[in-house]
C-alpha cells in the first residue's frame, strides 16, 4: 500500500539507494550541482556511523570531500601519510609516495568519520536522507520512470525517479532490478579472512606496516594517535570470540618480528571482527535507468585499501554526468559511465589481488609460491620502477 503521508517526496530526479560512503557522497555532489535527489538507508543513523570498516583515503577522495565542503574535520584530524612500510624476511622497506608519484599521498581517516561528516552536512542543508528505510525492490528499470519501493515505520512507500542509483552494497536490492541475463559477474573468493581489532594504544609505527611472514599476513594501521587498528590473516570460518587477547597480541608480535629494536605496543582491545575476502565485478554498471556504484557493483579484498576509494571515484564520475545532463541535456556522461568506471575498477581489482596474493600465505601454498612472493617483494625493494608501480596504485590512479 502506498501511503499519502510518505516521509519523502513521491518524485525525484535521482533516487539513491543506500546511505554508505557512495550514496552520501553522491547526494552531496548532486546537491552542489543543483540536482535533486533522495537517499534511502535501511539501517539507523547510529548503526551506519559506528560500522567499523576502511581507514585510508586517497588524494582523489580527499579532493572530492574538500570540494564538496565535507573535509573540515578531515583536514583537522586526518593523518597525512607519505608512505607505507612493507616487511618481509625480518626487514622493513619503506615506499615513499610523494617521490614515486609526483607528490601524491594518502590520509588516515576512518570511514566512520567520513560517514558522520557527510550525514551531518546532508541533514543540515542537503536533500532528504531517510534512515530505517529498507528498499524492497526497484521496478521499471528500463522505462523513464524507474521506481523505488521502500518500507519505513512498517508502511510501504514508493518514489518515482528519473534515475535510480544503487549504492546499496554487495547485498543490496538495486542490482536485482536488472535482468540477470544483462549482467556478467566476475568473481574470486580467497581461502583466508582478516581478523581485525581496534586497540586503545598508540600505533607502534608512524606509518602503516604490511607484513609478509611465514605465519601469514599482518597489517598495522591506526585510527588516531591513540588508537591502533590491526589485522591478522586467519583461516576462513575463524570465530573471533575464541581468541584470547594474549593470543592475538602474541600472533601479531610473531608476524611483525623484525631485526632491530622495534616493538609492538599492546593495549586494551575494544573491538574485534572477522572479515572474509572476495574480489567481484558486475558489468555493466548501468542498465536502462538503473545505475550501480561502489560495493553494489564491485568488491575488492581489503589489502591496499581500495574499496571506499573506488566507491568515491564511481560517484565522482556519476555526479559529473548528472551535472552535464542538467546543464546541457546530454546523456553522454551517463552513457559512458560504466566504461569509464570499469577501467579504474579493474586496475584497483588487479592491485588489490596483487597485494593480497603477494602478502598472504594460502593454505595450500608451496615453497615455490613463497619464493615467488619473496622475489617480487625483493624486486619492489630493489627497483624504483617496481616501487613506483605500487606507490601509484596505492596512492590512487586519476579519477575519470
Ligand atoms: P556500503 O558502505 O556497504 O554502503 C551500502 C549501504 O546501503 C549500507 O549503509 C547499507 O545499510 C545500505 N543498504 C543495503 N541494502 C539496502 C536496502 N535494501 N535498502 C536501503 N539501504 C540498503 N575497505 C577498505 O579499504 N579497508 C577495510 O579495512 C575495509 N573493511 C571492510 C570491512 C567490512 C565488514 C566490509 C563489508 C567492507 C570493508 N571495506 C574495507 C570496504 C569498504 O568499507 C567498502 O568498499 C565501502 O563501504 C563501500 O561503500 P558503499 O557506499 O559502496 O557501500
Ligand atoms: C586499513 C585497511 C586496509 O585494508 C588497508 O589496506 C590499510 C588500512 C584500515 O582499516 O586502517
Amino acid at each position: 500500500m502506498t501511503s499519502l503521508t510518505a516521509p519523502l517526496p513521491a518524485r525525484t530526479t535521482v533516487g539513491i539507494v543506500g546511505g554508505g560512503p557512495a550514496g552520501l557522497l553522491l547526494a552531496r555532489l548532486l546537491h552542489q550541482a543543483g540536482v535533486d535527489c533522495v537517499v534511502l538507508e535501511s539501517r539507523s543513523r547510529a548503526y551506519v556511523e559506528q560500522r567499523q570498516r576502511a581507514g585510508i583515503l586517497e588524494q582523489g577522495t580527499v579532493d572530492a570531500l574538500r570540494s564538496s565542503g565535507a573535509a573540515e574535520r578531515l583536514d583537522r584530524e586526518g593523518l597525512v601519510h607519505d608512505g607505507v612500510e612493507l616487511r618481509w624476511n625480518r626487514r622493513g622497506h619503506r615506499i615513499d609516495f610523494p617521490s614515486l608519484t609526483g607528490g601524491r599521498k594518502v590520509w588516515v581517516y576512518a570511514q566512520t568519520e567520513v560517514v558522520k561528516d557527510l550525514i551531518a552536512l546532508q541533514l543540515r542543508d542537503g536533500a532528504p536522507l531517510l534512515f530505517d528505510a529498507e528498499v524492497s525492490q526497484v521496478t521499471a528499470a528500463d522505462t523513464d520512470q524507474p521506481t523505488v519501493h521502500y518500507t519505513h515505520g512498517g508502511v510501504e512507500h514508493t518514489v518515482v525517479c528519473d534515475y535510480v542509483v544503487g549504492c546499496d552494497g554487495f547485498h543490496g536490492a538495486t542490482r536485482k532490478a536488472i535482468p540477470a541475463a544483462a549482467l556478467s559477474t566476475f568473481e574470486r573468493v580467497y581461502p583466508y579472512s582478516w581478523f581485525g581489532i581496534l586497540a586503545d594504544v598508540p600505533p607502534s609505527s608512524d606509518e602503516l606496516v604490511y607484513a609478509h611472514s611465514p605465519r601469514g599476513f599482518a597489517l598495522l594501521s591506526m585510527r588516531s594517535p591513540t588508537v591502533s587498528r590491526l589485522y591478522l590473516q586467519v583461516p576462513n570460518g575463524t570465530d573471533a570470540a575464541t581468541w584470547t587477547d594474549g593470543r592475538i597480541w602474541d600472533e601479531l608480535d610473531a608476524r611483525f618480528a623484525v631485526d632491530g629494536d622495534w616493538k609492538l605496543a599492546r593495549g586494551p582491545i575494544t573491538q574485534r571482527s572477522v572479515l572474509p575476502m572476495r574480489s567481484s565485478v558486475t558489468e555493466p554498471m548501468r542498465w536502462g535507468r538503473v545505475i550501480l556504484a561502489g560495493d553494489a557493483a564491485h568488491i575488492v579484498p581489503p589489502t591496499g585499501a581500495k574499496g571506499l576509494n573506488l566507491a568515491a571515484s564511481d560517484v565522482i564520475v556519476l555526479a559529473r554526468a548528472f551535472e552535464e545532463l542538467a546543464a546541457t541535456g546530454s546523456t553522454a556522461g551517463l552513457d559512458s559511465y560504466s566504461d569509464t568506471c570499469l577501467r579504474r575498477v579493474w586496475r584497483a581489482e588487479h592491485f588489490s589481488w596483487f597485494m593480497t596474493t603477494t602478502l598472504h600465505t594460502a593454505p595450500d601454498q608451496s615453497p615455490f609460491d613463497t619464493r615467488l612472493q619473496l622475489s617480487q617483494l625483493d624486486r619492489i625493494a630493489a627497483s624504483p620502477h617496481a616501487a613506483a608501480e605500487l606507490a601509484q596504485n596505492y596512492a590512487g590512479l586519476p579519477v575519470g
